[in-house]
């Protein structure tokens, strides 16, 4: 089984990664830590308690990491993902409590399987450059670090260029594109190719009313109603669940290495990913950082995959 640390900010399409990963055969979920982004930090810890119990896996640890960027302000999705990180989903409060702290948790996890553990990062990026300042070359001695965040030549989602996860700490971002670690990003380029649509929701629950049936109705209700508004598509992208299925399986997507870095200052574009597409001969003169991406994804494959095994029915 592959071991998976995932580092989450606790959306609804966090929520769905999470379920994916727990679906999953060959995954071994280690535990979760989680970060400010969607919603706030004690919020995000909340929803992972709440989602784990929901799926009776309350074994897996959750650990606490940073609840604000290293250097820019505070920024929250409410808007897209509701007041509660969790759309229209009501659980019952958490039993379980946080196991500890997050940094600690990551450099342990790591370093107890050299070379083994993949870490999964759905939020910003601030736990891992955290991580990496606390014990520098520590993400080196992970298996994989997939990263969901950027758009390349994709618009952005939270600004015209930018990409949430990117934007909420371009700091993090580029400590991390800059530590030359084994990263791989999965940028919305790709993740806006998986539209999970409300009808196909609706028609793989049909006729169930258990409790997480309700939750992934309920939880998707929010972002289908902000996609329907702002982008007339009536359903959610799976942009974090397509990184957990990144770990449990690569062949799902085509790699390629770009030279980019992540802008931290502009006023129009914190947190935009740059990259240096000049055809150079030499390829030492562009500027930035070799950076593997995902550029291409098996969308049948993925979709059936995520429906089987998150939504069941036929
Ligand atoms: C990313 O931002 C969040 O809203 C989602 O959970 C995802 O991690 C997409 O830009
Ligand atoms: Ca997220």
């Amino acid at each position: 089984m592959q071991p998976i640390i995932l580092d989450v900010d606790m959306g609804v399409d966090d929520a769905l990664a999470i379920m994916l990963a727990l679906q999953s055969p060959e995954v071994e979920l280690l535990g979760i830590s989680t970060v400010f982004g969607n919603v706030p930090l004690n919020q995000a810890t909340r929803n992972a308690l709440q989602v784990l119990e929901l799926m009776g896996r309350d074994e897996i640890p959750v650990y606490v990491g940073a609840g604000e960027p290293l250097v820019r302000k505070l920024v929250h999705a409410a808007a897209v993902h509701g007041e509660s990180g969790l759309g229209d989903a009501v659980l019952p409060d958490p039993e379980m409590l946080p196991a500890g702290n997050a940094l600690d948790f990551l450099i342990e996890g790591i370093q107890a399987r050299p070379g083994e553990v993949i870490v999964v990062a759905t939020g910003p990026l601030t736990n891992l450059a955290l991580v990496e300042k606390k014990q520098p070359g520590i993400l080196d001695q992970a298996r994989r670090v997939l990263v969901m965040g950027g758009a390349l030549a994709e618009a952005g989602n939270i600004t015209p260029v930018s990409e949430f996860n990117s934007f909420a700490d371009p700091h993090a971002f580029h400590q991390l594109i800059k530590a030359e670690t084994n990263m791989s990003l999965i940028p919305l380029d790709v993740t806006h190719q998986l539209g999970l649509a409300a009808e196909t929701i609706a028609a793989r629950l049909a006729g169930r009313d258990d409790a997480i049936a309700r939750f992934i109705r309920e939880s998707t209700r929010t972002v289908i109603a902000f996609e329907q508004e702002h982008y007339n598509y009536a359903g959610v992208h799976l942009h974090d669940p397509a990184a957990v299925a990144l770990g449990i399986d690569s062949s799902l997507f085509e790699m390629e290495t770009l030279v980019l870095d992540v802008e931290t200052m502009g006023e129009l574009t914190t947190g935009q990913v740059v990259v240096d597409r000049r055809p150079f001969s030499d390829e030492e003169e562009r500027q930035g950082y070799p950076v593997d991406c995902a550029m291409k994804v098996d969308v049948d494959r993925l979709m059936h995959m995520f429906e089987h095994r998150v939504l069941g029915g036929e």
